[in-house]
């Protein structure tokens, strides 16, 4: 996305900035390498998890919450990589490792942390719904993606405090667009913020892709119609009003959305909102227990 009122001085000193930005925790770091590894075994994965006891519990919680509906109690991480699998376990470490580095932001003024953690965990259970449903073998990937798509704002609201209360200000008295906003306030969008981190943290080229490009998926580069998902999750989350971006009312789209998923097998359009909405509100409610582990975990950081 261009925009004439692109300062580049302000895009040099946003890049100069996100060079600082805390860094993935170690076990983490190792475990998005295993990723790439298909000798990995479970073993391994377990072995390393099992160094990080925060990990550890936060993910058994998870494992034996009443989303999985286990009707034995699992009590190690080995047992959890039986019953959840490998990827599942991956991303789940993964959505629980982010959220401790992005804990102690600040809720700038028009900005509020935990709703928009509940935005992202909700874009996570979208997009990982809209996968299963497309029959993508990627769901964990759609989940952690949905989670992370708007992770530059994030960045923002700890780094660019009083920028993003002006985006968010503008965006209030003008006409809304929250993507204009940011070009004219900042230079630059919360997607390329995001990206930035997400290609230092050495995030998996799909999910940096859709950090990127989630309000413009026809401009992705690795799979649009992956990027697509992730899109229409997060409109899904706008319309259903399930926690905050930060934005007023949804993000804009267009008919190059629709036509990504021409030749799909199971196509979407505009027509299909209304029913997905429907089928998205199910399935949050079921989630409710996966999203509030973190909130519960960390409740001392919301005031
Ligand atoms: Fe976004
Ligand atoms: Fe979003």
């Amino acid at each position: 996305m261009t925009d004439k009122k692109t300062n580049p001085d302000r895009i040099r000193k946003v890049t100069q900035s996100v060079m600082d930005l805390p860094t993935l925790p170690t076990v983490v770091a190792k475990m998005l390498q295993m990723i790439d590894n298909q000798r990995t075994s479970a073993d391994t994965l377990a072995r390393l998890i099992s160094t990080d006891q925060a990990l550890t519990a936060k993910l058994l919680k998870l494992a034996n919450s009443a989303y999985y509906g286990f009707s034995r109690e699992i009590s190690t991480v080995n047992m959890a990589i039986v019953v959840l699998g490998f990827n599942t376990v991956k991303n789940m470490g993964l959505y629980l490792s982010v959220f401790d580095v992005f804990k102690n932001s600040s809720s700038a003024s028009g900005f509020d942390a935990v709703k928009f953690w509940e935005h992202s965990a909700a874009c996570g259970v979208a997009a990982r719904m809209l996968s299963k449903s497309s029959g993508s073998r990627y769901s964990g990937e759609a989940f952690v993606a949905g989670l992370l798509h708007d992770m530059g704002k994030m960045i923002l609201s700890q780094y660019f405090e009083n920028e993003l209360v002006e985006v968010i200000n503008t965006t209030r008295e003008g006409d809304g667009d929250l993507d204009k906003a940011e070009m004219e306030v900042l230079g630059v969008s919360h997607g390329r913020v995001g990206a930035w981190l997400a290609e230092k943290w050495n995030l998996p080229a799909i999910i940096s892709d859709t950090v990127m490009h989630h309000h413009e998926p026809w401009n992705a580069k690795t799979d649009p119609s992956f990027v697509a998902l992730i899109t229409v999750a997060d409109i899904l989350c706008h319309l259903t009003q399930i926690g905050s971006s930060g934005r007023n009312g949804c993000p804009k789209y267009d008919e190059r959305l629709w036509h990504i998923f021409d030749g799909a097998s199971i196509p979407l359009d505009e027509t299909d909102l209304e029913r997905l909405q429907m089928e998205f509100l199910a399935e949050y409610g079921k989630s409710e227990a996966y999203t509030s582990v973190v909130r519960e975990d960390d409740a001392e950081w919301i005031d």
